[in-house]
């Protein structure tokens, strides 16, 4: 028999899912997909409600794409501008979510630099409310994994088996961490984590990730590579290599990506340093798949916000 999906209420990290509820939530993101192709792209799920983003970090992608999300179920979508808002003034976060509570928004979708933020401000929220965590520190940032695994199940169909390799940054990286949760929430067993020491958090192993801190080594035979950001706005170890020293040895060069295998998928969360991480040949190459992140970003959001709302089968977005 078939497992079945848990309701949720909030969406604060990969940690909340089980598989029935991951694959249920990657079937409603295929309708949502199915309602994207469309020409008249909007359709009335979430008519009468309000979506509210509070990015106290910076997003080009997040913060975008959930306002496409949520405006084509046809909800009311405000972004408030932090620098612009009362928090200039020192308003708490906390009273920042009354008030626009009070104006009955009923989703907030949250960006905080402090680790663990949007979960603390679950406790505190109305009944009616639902919380959607879009980066919280280097803790998690379960949209942005969501939309990664929905990407490599477009191209890779079954996750058993796959071999996936993440270079770089992972200590500081929330998405890594997602990403290593949901990868092995969909049984991938071989995960690797390649960069210096001082970029891979202790306890991977037990985690059941393997170092490598040789990139040709970790990539190879990989079906799928994931390349990181170095964060330097989070960094306080000073042993971190400098940008000449990191393309050297860790660079995605078109190389480097000939030890993985030849149909290996290129992944890369956003934003990218060109000549850092990867170089353009390889992120603008036939390998790539960063753009498509992007695209699936959107229907992924639509799935979550229409999952958390209480509209959570798949048949229900078929409007037209
Ligand atoms: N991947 C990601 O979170 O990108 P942004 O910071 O642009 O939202």
């Amino acid at each position: 028999m078939r497992a079945q999906h848990k309701p949720l209420r909030h969406f604060l990290s990969i940690e909340q899912l089980d598989q029935a509820t991951l694959s249920h939530l990657f079937e409603i993101t295929d309708t949502m997909i199915d309602s994207d192709m469309r020409t008249i792209k909007k359709i009335p799920l979430l008519q009468g409600t309000t979506v509210t983003s509070l990015f106290f970090e910076p997003s080009t992608r997040t913060r975008t794409s959930f306002e496409i999300a949520a405006k084509r179920l046809s909800a009311d979508y405000l972004n408030l501008s932090i620098e612009n808002s009362s928090a200039s003034k020192g308003e708490s976060i906390l009273d920042t979510l009354y008030n626009l509570q009070a104006m009955q928004t009923d989703v907030f979708v949250i960006r905080h630099s402090v680790s663990g933020m949007v979960e603390h401000l679950s406790q505190y929220v109305a009944p009616h409310v639902h919380l959607i965590n879009a980066g919280d520190g280097s803790h998690a940032h379960p949209t942005q994994a969501l939309l990664d695994m929905y990407t490599i199940r477009h191209h890779k169909k079954s996750f058993p088996g796959l071999k996936v390799a993440i270079i770089g940054d992972v200590i500081h990286s929330r998405v890594a961490k997602s990403q290593i949760q949901a990868l092995k929430l969909l049984g991938v067993q071989d995960i690797r984590a390649i960069g210096p020491t001082s970029l891979l958090p202790d306890h991977l192993d037990a985690q059941g990730v393997t170092v490598h801190h040789h990139l040709q080594e970790g990539l190879k035979d990989v079906d799928v590579v994931i390349t990181l950001r170095l964060q330097r706005e989070r960094f306080a170890n000073p042993a971190v290599p400098t940008a000449e020293m990191y393309f050297r040895d860790y660079g995605l060069t078109t190389a480097a990506l000939a030890h993985a295998k030849p149909d290996a998928i290129v992944m890369h969360p956003g934003p990218m340093n060109r000549g850092v991480e990867i170089v353009s040949e390889v992120a603008d190459g036939p390998q790539s798949v960063i753009l498509q992140q992007v695209t699936f970003g959107i229907a992924t959001r639509m799935a979550v916000m229409a999952y958390l709302m209480g509209h959570n089968h798949a048949n229900e977005t078929n409007y037209f």
